[in-house]
């Protein structure tokens, strides 16, 4: 099949990978030509590590890396696709004119997926001319390596629709979860509360950051503790996503904690930034906060 993948930061990076080493052709699409030679460098380094595994050999790494075009003209990065996969930054304006414009340029065919975290696939789906046809493919980070994908009806998508993006996800070797259209849907709905709970944590001055993830770590089995999580999925990110669900609810219980907002503020936004609850710039990771 023909993939467009909007966007090539970390999340569209990814799952341009991951339907590359599948066999699909992916058309990678950017406004930056810096970005998608940083996404494209992404691939070939996160392919490296499965290289390295002996998980794909050399020749399906290269074959991998090919099926790969990137594209900074939107309208010459769709004109062929069979499925649109939008992983922008999120931002509600942005996604409204970018699936404005995919309505315009992609064809009338092609099914269109949001990878957004948090923000109504039936908003998105108002903004363009096939709102049963505009569906949640909400991949998890690092996409190469996490299994779930949320896949997001919105009110008006289609049994079609939803039952393509199902099985597409099944063929990637991924195990998709079908959920319907509310602020967070699950996945953030769950995971953000928690995160804003540990800053509220290390703000009330209960414990440092190291103890909290510590906690969380070695309490309940996480892989990463609360704090480091929330630096690795970007804390603008996460503000975001609270926001959203602050919005979308009109519940105080979502409201993101002061701490996160001055650091977003500030311009700590995780692990992309260099610092956030941990200082990356030495290559590994330093307490901060
Ligand atoms: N590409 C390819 N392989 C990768 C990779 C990448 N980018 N990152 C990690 N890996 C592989 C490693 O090679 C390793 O493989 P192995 O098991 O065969 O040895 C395996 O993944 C584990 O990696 P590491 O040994 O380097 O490090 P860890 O054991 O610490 O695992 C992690 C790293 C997988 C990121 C793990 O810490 C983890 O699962 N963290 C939690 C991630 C998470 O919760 N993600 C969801 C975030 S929420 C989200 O995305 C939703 C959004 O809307 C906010």
């Amino acid at each position: 099949m023909n993939i467009s993948v909007i966007g090539a930061g970390q999340m569209g990076a990814g799952i341009a990978q991951v339907f590359a080493v599948a066999g699909h052709q992916v058309s990678l699409v950017d406004i930056s030509t810096e970005s998608l030679d940083r996404g494209l460098a992404s691939v070939q380094s996160s392919l490296a590590r499965v290289l390295k595994k002996e998980r794909i050999t050399e020749v399906e790494l290269a074959t991998a890396v090919a099926n790969i075009s990137l594209h900074t003209d939107m309208a010459e990065g769709v004109s062929e696709a069979d499925l649109v996969i939008e992983a922008a930054t999120e931002n509600v304006d942005l996604k409204l004119k970018i699936f404005a414009e995919l309505a315009r340029l992609a064809p009338a065919a092609a099914p269109l997926a949001s990878n957004t975290s948090s923000i109504s696939i039936t908003r998105i789906a108002a903004a363009t001319d096939r709102p049963e046809k505009v569906i949640g493919m909400h991949f998890m980070n690092p996409v190469p390596v996490m299994k779930l994908i949320e896949v997001i009806r919105g009110y008006a998508t289609n049994d079609e629709t939803t039952k393509m993006v199902m099985q597409l996800s099944r063929d990637l070797g991924k195990v998709p979860v079908e959920v319907t259209d509310y602020p967070g849907f699950v996945a953030n709905r769950i995971l953000m509360p928690m995160i804003n709970e540990a800053m509220y944590t290390l703000w009330e001055g209960v414990a440092d950051v190291e103890a909290i993830d510590t906690v969380m770590k070695l309490g309940m089995a996480h892989p990463m503790g609360p704090l480091q999580l929330a630096d690795y999925i970007g804390l603008d990110t996460c503000l975001a996503i609270l926001n959203v669900m602050q919005e979308g609810f009109g519940r105080l219980h979502y409201q993101a904690c002061p701490l996160l907002v001055n650091m977003v503020t500030a311009g700590k936004l995780g692990r992309k930034s260099g610092e956030g609850f941990y200082d990356y710039s030495g290559g590994g990771k330093e307490m901060v906060v």
